[in-house]
């Protein structure tokens, strides 16, 4: 059944401290909790309700009193006390089976070892409880287990008390500090060994620092330590926010069905974001890990400090916090051209992942307003959509007036449990706006489209920009009222330099700024520069101000110039990929009337461009290999009203094997001119460079000859570091190079005993270009596939399905037939991973009809395929809806 934001209530009672004591065995797990609760006088409600699912309920007492069986109902994943009295002390006994729990929600088992998931509501799967985040209690909590096999135990907070209990076990005391709603909570215990180090906050105070994982990992912590030093500081820096805590703990799980999470002073991470060092780790791994380490340590302030009141404003603290990572990596490479590479990194997953659910059938706004299950919305529109709108807040009020905001957020909110409004009206009233309008982007889905129209008077040497505004229909949402929208502009005279920009309606000012906000608030609206010397080239949207698509008319010609000029660094790979989508769209159409239409290709305008991109030694490597990166498959695909997944593979990969042709010297010299000898550093310059020479690899391998197979061999051979070996790995994959099977084995062969290797190794494999549906099953029953493992299991499944449009939508269907298949194996395994690959097919409707007709009997197939969860249930319906 369908939740609604609007149906919110207070909560008949607060619970103000809950004391657990939990008896660990995989077997059977026993959990005591003692709560003690008081009715809330804002609630008109007499019953008492807690949440609880797949629980043994061995005790229920009320202030000391076992409860008749009168006194309450156990309904479905509900437990109801009829009227209690004012204050309660609830004493609860649960009895659950960690060993059983694949779902990987509440407490399980991974590897021999206890660890625990509880958001969003894993907690209930653990004992009875107001598993709803605006019930915030302090929690003592005791662990008790066998000492050999589970030597360290830990909780949230501060460890107050440890010691033996004879019999072989011993036990923790865990006293957390701050209150906090039950999706905080946290437990690990097992075989595990720590890297820690004490570090000292700026107000001189010292806390101690752990990262814990799995013997034999010790040497890949390094990383996620520093970044996690790095975190604290920025903190400080930036927002003028402490740790509060003395001990602040990260432990690593193979088994988790997410990237990471925030519990209070023990954050739980994949060990996908912990585990690094150059032998086992990418430069994108690395990087990765910094960003995840520092998203939840952030969450520390935003997500955990100040809450959330309802699941409906998870964006509060995730989009915040998305930004605010976004933000502190960007400031640790610290260069300009290194924050555009960042922004542009950003805006590519943006395009990639919301763009599309933005257009699709579960498109929600950031704010939703219904859902049936809230794991299906940690989307990318929460986060990345989220984040943009937080950042909108910082390009509408100014960097100090956005942490004026924050300010006042925090002075007003700290420990309490708030809404998205909270956070608006702290950004207005400290700024003194009206944001009233800006709320639209909370409560409205779709991607907006902004239009651009200008007119230059060269009499009166002004220029008129008129921007318009629209947004497509969304499922329950027919029409959209204008939203506030940020748009970045700057003006380029015939030399390609910025013209100072002065608006007709403010006065001139002497220091007239190169790049303006424009403020779009109506359908349409138009600003007019005045003391404008030439017909200008627009730069608009500068370092993509909000999250819209932006039609404008260029010719091919300014598009170049951009590409060549254009001093917002963003802009000026935006005009790039622009060039190549308006060619690549062309191309695709031409292919579908004639399949021979790729034959004689020839394009001059973008070869050129892309050779003087490629050559310009005065541009950073890493914003030359994003700018010479073609926009992905997905992307094309989102440009167009019907898709064909071949005709788009087709004409992306002839024009990546043109470029490869005509500019292969120049792909040779950046090849030779970027390698770097000498020790391995992930930082963002060498990481730079190795991108543009793997990329040159990556071209040079399309010509699939002599060459590139001995070029991609040797770089095999001789790397020194992961990056480098995946790429040439890859290189080598996807053509007929002689080396390839002995590459590919050796590489296992190799790295057996590294999960997150053979991970990577599942994953180049499902997206080379060869590997159809039945390679991928053949590697399904290779000994170190599992399902039961996500990483495993997104590594070959949803890397084919997600990362290899022409195999996936081979023309016979049988990815679809294989999507089914899997979706149906996971749904009774972790129904969270299985609604993700659910999501693969959710577009279905955008494809040719053959496909189209296909894609809908698969998904039909899932949903007549017996009980479903929640999740997938809720994925395939709205899908398949009208
Ligand atoms: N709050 C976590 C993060 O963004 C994500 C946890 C989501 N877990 C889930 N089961 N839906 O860092
Ligand atoms: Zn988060």
């Amino acid at each position: 059944q369908t939740i609604y934001r609007k149906d919110y209530t207070p909560p008949a009672y607060w619970v103000d401290t809950v004391e657990m004591g939990f008896d660990l065995d995989p077997a059977e797990t026993r959990v005591a909790t003692r709560m003690t609760m008081r009715r809330n006088p804002d609630s008109r409600a007499r019953n008492l309700l807690l949440h609880g699912e797949g629980l043994q309920l061995a005790q229920l007492r009320v202030n000391g009193k076992a409860l008749g069986p009168r006194a309450y109902a156990l309904g479905q994943g509900t437990l109801e006390i009829f009227n209690p009295p004012q204050n309660v002390v609830l004493e609860i006994e649960t009895v659950i089976k960690p060993d059983q729990n694949t779902s990987l929600m509440g407490l399980y088992v991974s590897n021999g070892n206890f660890f625990t998931q509880c958001e969003a509501e894993g907690f209930r799967k653990i004992t009875y409880f107001p598993d709803r985040p605006d019930v915030m209690a302090r929690y003592t909590v005791m662990l008790r287990a066998d000492k050999e096999r589970y030597p360290v135990l830990l909780s949230n907070g501060n460890l107050i008390d440890q010691g033996d209990l004879g019999d072989g076990r011993h036990y923790a005391t865990w006293e957390d500090p701050f209150k906090k709603p039950s999706y905080l909570f946290a437990l690990v215990a097992g075989n595990l060994v720590c890297h820690e180090e004490t570090y000292r906050l700026q107000s001189g105070r010292e806390v101690l620092l752990q990262v814990w994982v799995e013997e034999g990992n010790l040497d890949k912590t390094q990383h996620a330590m520093e970044s996690l030093k790095n975190s604290i500081r920025w903190d400080e820096e930036r927002f003028g926010l402490e740790l509060d805590l003395d001990r602040f703990m990260i432990v690593a799980v193979g088994d988790f069905n997410m990237g990471a999470m925030e519990n209070k002073g023990l954050n739980i991470f994949n060990t996908k974001y912990v585990l690094a060092n150059p032998r086992i780790a990418t430069d994108a791994d690395f990087a990765n890990i910094e960003s995840v380490v520092g998203h939840e340590y952030f969450h520390n302030w935003t997500g955990n400090r100040v809450t959330c009141r309802d699941w409906f404003q998870l964006s509060l603290k995730e989009g915040l916090t998305v930004f605010r990572d976004q933000e502190f990596s960007a400031d640790m490479i610290g260069t300009d051209t290194g924050r555009a590479v960042k922004r542009i990194e950003d805006v590519r997953v943006l395009r990639q992942a919301q763009f599309p659910e933005d257009a699709g059938p579960m498109a929600h706004p950031v704010r939703p307003d219904s859902y049936v299950e809230i794991n299906n919305f940690y989307t990318v529109t929460i986060y990345e959509k989220g984040s943009e709108v937080v950042r909108m807040y910082q390009t509408l009020l100014g960097k100090d007036g956005f942490r004026k905001g924050m300010d006042l957020y925090f002075q007003r909110h700290d420990g309490q449990a708030v809404t998205c409004d909270d956070f608006r009206a702290a950004m207005a009233d400290a700024n003194g706006r009206d944001l009233t309008q800006f709320e639209l982007w909370y409560s409205q889905a779709g991607t907006p489209r902004v239009k651009v129209e200008t007119r230059y008077d060269a009499i009166g040497k002004q220029y008129e920009m008129t921007l318009s505004q629209s947004c497509p229909p969304t499922p329950g949402e027919e029409s959209k009222q204008p939203f506030h929208i940020p748009v970045a502009v700057g003006l380029l005279d015939a030399a390609g330099r910025d013209i100072p920009l002065r608006l007709a309606a403010s006065g001139a000012g002497p220091d007239a700024p190169t790049t303006l906000v424009l403020e779009l608030t109506r359908d349409k609206q138009t600003f007019v520069f005045t003391h404008v010397p030439e017909r200008p080239v627009p730069s608009v949207l500068r370092d993509f101000s909000a999250p819209v698509i932006l039609d404008i008319d260029y010719a091919d010609e300014e598009l170049a110039f951009l590409m060549a000029h254009d001093s917002d660094a963003f802009n000026r790979w935006e005009a790039g990929q622009r060039l190549a989508m308006r060619r690549m769209l062309a191309l695709t159409e031409q292919v579908e009337a004639d399949p021979a239409a790729l034959q004689n290709l020839d394009e001059p305008m973008l070869v050129d461009s892309f050779r003087a991109t490629l050559n310009d030694e005065a541009l950073d490597p890493a914003f030359r290999e994003l700018a010479l990166t073609l926009p992905s498959e997905t992307i094309i695909a989102e440009q167009m009203a019907v898709v064909n997944p071949q005709a788009i593979h087709a004409v992306r990969r002839a024009l990546r094997r043109l470029l490869a042709q005509q500019l292969r010297l120049d792909w040779r010299v950046a090849y030779e001119g970027n390698r770097d000898a000498g020790p391995y550093s992930p930082d963002a310059s060498a990481a730079g460079r190795r991108g543009l020479k793997n990329l040159a690899l990556g071209y040079l391998a399309e010509l699939d000859d002599t060459e590139s197979h001995l070029l991609a061999q040797s770089q095999y051979d001789n790397a020194n570091n992961m990056t480098d070996r995946m790429a040439a790995l890859a290189a080598l994959a996807n053509g007929g190079a002689p080396g390839r099977e002995d590459a590919l084995a050796g590489f296992y062969d190799e790295f057996k005993d590294e999960a997150l290797v053979v991970d990577k190794w599942f994953t180049l494999q499902a997206m080379a270009r060869n590997t159809d549906v039945a390679a991928v099953r053949a590697l399904m029953s290779h000994p170190a596939f599992t399902l039961k493992n996500p990483n495993r299991a997104r590594s070959l499944i949803f890397s084919f399905c997600n990362g290899n449009p022409p195999q996936f939508h081979a023309t016979d269907g049988s990815g679809y037939g294989f999507w089914a298949e899997s979706v149906i194996a996971l749904n009774r395994i972790n129904p969270q991973v299985a609604a993700r690959l659910a999501r693969s097919l959710d577009r279905w409707r955008k494809f040719t009809p053959p496909l189209r007709a296909m894609m809908q009997d698969a998904l039909r197939q899932v949903a007549r395929s017996g009980p479903l969860s929640k999740d997938v249930h809720e994925v395939i319906t709205k899908s398949l809806a009208e």
